[in-house]
């Protein structure tokens, strides 16, 4: 995240299909963008480091975070997600730029009377802050009020607080206010109108450490956590959601769609979400196949504990393994090449080669409970960063300081749509085409509409 910024160089739609009649079900539309900058499928060799520089500060959050900060209310840590959206907020409609992240809970912008914010930012230059006096719809949320559980306790200095804390020692800290959340509803095949739902989010006092640093901030960040108490969560609370929401990521032409609601095509099967963690999208991984072997590993290695276990995480750029996976997985890729020298650049090992990744290396495969697989193919796992000059994309989690953990992150879940089905607690994949398109289901009538990941309209319009 700490990288020379490449700027938004892939838009996604965030699609939520949505009636606008009140307390029926809906989904809904944001645009998405990518802050690393990734030119047909190809790594520019200087953004190398970057993937690696953005992993390591969401890890470094990530460790602490198995920590457990004590906190209640909207307090979950999270990882900094490299997606961001527009939103809108309020009365007369805002326009905030918020990170999404699938590995925390919390939403929260900046608010008008922080003191220790940055006000401008590499990203997007100028940051928006929330100001409650300006949105006829604005409540601040009340000591009494059910949803304010928070701690520190609610008082009369700091009102119903919320404070979030993050592994890298990045802090918000501010109060709770609930107010309109504006997106897009899908109401016919490519057709979208503008709805707003009531959501509590926090409204940022303070920022501190990576918060606070203008180089990579941005307006807030909503999370998409495995957890009941996301802005998600409260969208499904007030019947106007499902909590299932998905993502087609692609690598190539840098598009894709993000949609909230029930993907009814392409069809997907799934495998169950472990549930022993207040967040992360955990699975049970069983074993890995390289060209049709099983790599031998210890009986293990695959379990999911207080500090161990596989997670599927859009917010990740690479992919992380224990130490030993990682030096089984390198043996097995390049078993059929032992002329290579590799050479290590930051943490990555690479090579040269003439020919064809494609044909010449073997494709992984990644099996998890109910028999559902993850293939990932030379193209996705050897990272181009200049003529013939490849990087291996995995990586060793030891020496990222992240031990037992295996993130499977943007490299091997891109190209695919990816279900996360908070109700039946499922997570599943297929393959797919980001660039084209996906059908999404309106609860309310039935129909199913397509979206199209080259036609949804960029979110909703500041008035
Ligand atoms: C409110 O709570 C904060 C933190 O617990 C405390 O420092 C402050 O003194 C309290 N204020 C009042 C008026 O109780
Ligand atoms: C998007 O799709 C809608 C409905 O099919 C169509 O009316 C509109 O012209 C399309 N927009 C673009 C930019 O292709
Ligand atoms: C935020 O950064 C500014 C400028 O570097 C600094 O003056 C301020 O003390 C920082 N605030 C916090 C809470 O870290
Ligand atoms: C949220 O989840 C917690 C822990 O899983 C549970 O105790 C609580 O009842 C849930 N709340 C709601 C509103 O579903
Ligand atoms: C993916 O879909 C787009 C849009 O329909 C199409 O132009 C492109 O050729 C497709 N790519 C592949 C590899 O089929």
């Amino acid at each position: 995240m700490a990288a020379p910024l490449l700027l938004s160089t892939i838009i996604l739609a965030l699609v939520v299909v949505a009636s606008s009649t009140h307390g029926t079900m809906a989904n809904g539309v944001f645009q998405v963008r990518r802050k690393f900058h990734i030119v047909d499928g190809v790594y520019k060799g200087s953004d190398i480091g970057a993937l690696q520089t953005h992993d390591e500060n969401r890890h470094r959050r990530r460790n602490l975070m198995a920590a457990e900060l004590p906190l209640g209310g909207f307090n979950i840590p999270y990882g900094t997600g490299l997606y961001y959206t527009d939103i809108g907020i309020g009365t007369p409609a805002v326009k905030y730029y918020v990170q999404l992240d699938t590995g925390s809970k919390a939403f929260w912008v900046n608010g008008i009377s922080c003191k220790q914010c940055p006000h401008e930012s590499d990203i997007l230059r100028k940051l928006t802050f929330y100001d409650p006096r300006s949105s006829v719809s604005s409540k601040e949320v009340k000591c009494d009020d059910t949803i304010c559980t928070s701690r520190p306790p609610c008082n009369m200095t700091l009102r119903c607080p919320y404070i979030t804390g993050y592994a890298d020692g990045g802090l918000t800290m501010g109060i709770l206010f609930t107010d309109l959340l504006h997106y897009h509803q899908l109401y016919g095949n490519g057709q979208t109108q503008p709805t707003s739902t009531s959501v509590t989010f926090g409204c940022g006092l303070q920022q501190s450490g990576s918060l606070n640093n203008s180089a990579v901030a941005i307006d807030g960040i909503i999370g998409f956590g495995n957890s009941n108490q996301t802005a998600l969560s409260q969208l499904a609370a007030a019947g106007k959601t499902k909590k299932i929401f998905s993502h087609c990521l692609d690598s190539t032409n840098g598009g894709g769609i993000f949609a909230i609601g029930e993907v009814v095509e392409p069809k997907v099967k799934t495998t169950p979400i472990v549930k022993n963690n207040e967040v992360y999208h955990l699975v049970n991984l069983k074993s890995i196949n390289v060209a049709g072997t099983t790599l031998q590993l210890p009986a293990n290695i695959f379990g999911t504990t207080k500090t161990k276990g596989t997670f599927i995480d859009s917010g990740s750029t690479l992919v992380y393994l224990p130490e030993i996976i990682y030096s089984e997985l390198i043996l097995a890729v390049f078993a059929k090449h032992p002329d290579i020298t590799m050479g290590a650049m930051y943490n990555f090992q690479c090579f040269h080669f003439l020919g064809s990744v494609d044909d010449k290396f073997p494709k992984i495969t990644f099996h998890f409970e109910n028999d559902l697989t993850l293939d990932v193919y030379p193209y996705d796992y050897l990272l181009e960063y200049e003529g013939n000059q490849y990087c291996f994309g995995f990586q060793d989690a030891g020496i990222h300081g992240y031990k037992d953990m295996i993130i499977l992150g943007d490299m091997v879940i891109s190209n695919k749509v990816v279900v996360y089905d908070m109700e039946k607690q499922a997570i599943g994949w297929t393959e797919h085409n980001c660039s084209s398109s996906i059908k999404i289901k309106d609860e309310k009538t039935g129909a199913t509409y397509t979206v199209q990941a080259d036609n949804i309209s960029s979110g909703w319009r500041i008035q």
